[in-house]
């Protein structure tokens, strides 16, 4: 199978690329190397995909990188992925996430690519899920309180508006907060890489607010194979991608203490703009379409995570 991974050179996308790789597929990265590194595609198994630098909203580059590669399979990961930076710069936020999903479904449907997999996002584009009944199932009203949770929940309309029009499948997996080997702090479940740094460095986790805000922590290995499972089945739709288990802060500061073997003892700063204070959601619906569910225990995935991170600092 012929794949094409956008973002495939960030903390997702070079897993997926990884796994992509590993069960034979011929694979295309489309990265701009942003915030992603090379380095995440300096596995035995990413350097056998080839990196094509460029930039998803240059319509002529993606346009002739398709006509040259022919991708069956397409999974859109490149994206503006910094909350806080969406609410001072939504203009850019807007030209990534939605100006460059229509230029790869554009692309997609053009080349006759049979499938397009959209990476949005659970953790964002529900918006307060504080006062709802947790978790939250994709029937849930949408209001996104920050620009990108608005921007991802735009691109999925444009998604599925092509296949309403060209008969493009397209799937969008609405990801909770994704943790696990590679992630970047600047990512949704960067507070994962940030207190495993801290703890690891005999550093000071900071927490924002009162630490008893919750979100869904998934292990990246868990949403490689919802994307692997998504793509290979007749899916299309929107889908979340969680764990319907809500986990505070100051729990998961706790649990990583706990991994690093290092007291948790944080110190508390006032709460941030443009996040929300709970949030849960429930993928039964990926489970009935796709056979998916999550499989790692957030200890174990944790247990994973720090030890990445202590073998490379
Ligand atoms: N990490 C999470 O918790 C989480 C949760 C929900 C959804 N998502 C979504 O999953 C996807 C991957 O996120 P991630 O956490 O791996 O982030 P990441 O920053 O590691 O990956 C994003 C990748 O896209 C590339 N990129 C950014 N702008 C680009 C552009 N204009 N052109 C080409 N490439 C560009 C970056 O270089 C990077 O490699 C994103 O779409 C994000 O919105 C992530």
């Amino acid at each position: 199978m012929k794949a094409l991974v956008s973002g495939g050179a960030g903390f997702i996308g070079s897993h997926l690329v990884d796994a992509l790789v590993e069960r034979g597929d011929q694979v295309t990265v489309v990265d701009d190397l942003s915030t992603g590194r090379r380095e995440n595609l300096e596995t035995p198994t990413g350097r056998r995909a080839e990196l094509v630098e460029v930039d998803v909203t240059d319509a002529a580059a993606i346009a002739d990188t398709f006509e040259r590669r022919g991708p069956e399979l397409v999974f859109h990961l490149a994206a503006q992925i910094d909350v806080r930076r969406s609410v001072t710069d939504p203009v850019f936020d807007l030209n990534v996430n939605v100006g460059g999903t229509l230029n790869l479904l554009e692309a997609a449907r053009t080349t006759g690519a049979r499938g397009f997999l959209l990476a949005s996002t659970g953790g964002a584009v529900y918006g307060e899920g504080a006062g709802l009944a947790l978790p939250l199932d994709e029937s849930a009203a949408c209001r996104p309180d920050a620009p990108y949770g608005q921007s991802k929940f735009a691109a999925e309309g444009y998604a599925s508006l092509f296949g309403r029009l060209y008969g493009l499948r397209a799937t969008a997996l609405r990801l909770g907060n994704v943790y696990g080997p590679r992630q970047d702090p600047l990512g949704e479940a960067g507070v994962v890489a940030i207190f495993c740094g801290a703890l690891l460095t005999d550093g000071t986790p900071r927490v924002f607010g009162d630490g008893h805000q919750t979100r869904d922590y998934i292990y990246v290995g868990d949403v490689v194979e919802a994307f692997l499972a998504a793509g290979a089945s007749e899916a299309s739709g929107t889908y979340n991608v969680g764990t319907g288990v809500e986990t505070s802060v100051l729990e998961l500061g706790e649990l990583i203490g706990g991994v690093c073997e290092r007291p948790f003892e944080p110190e508390l700063a006032p709460a941030r703009a443009g996040e929300v204070q709970r949030i849960a959601i429930d993928s039964s619906r990926a489970a009935a379409d796709f056979g998916w569910s999550a499989r790692t225990a957030l200890v174990d995935g944790l247990r994973t995570t720090a030890a990445s991170f202590a073998t490379a600092s």
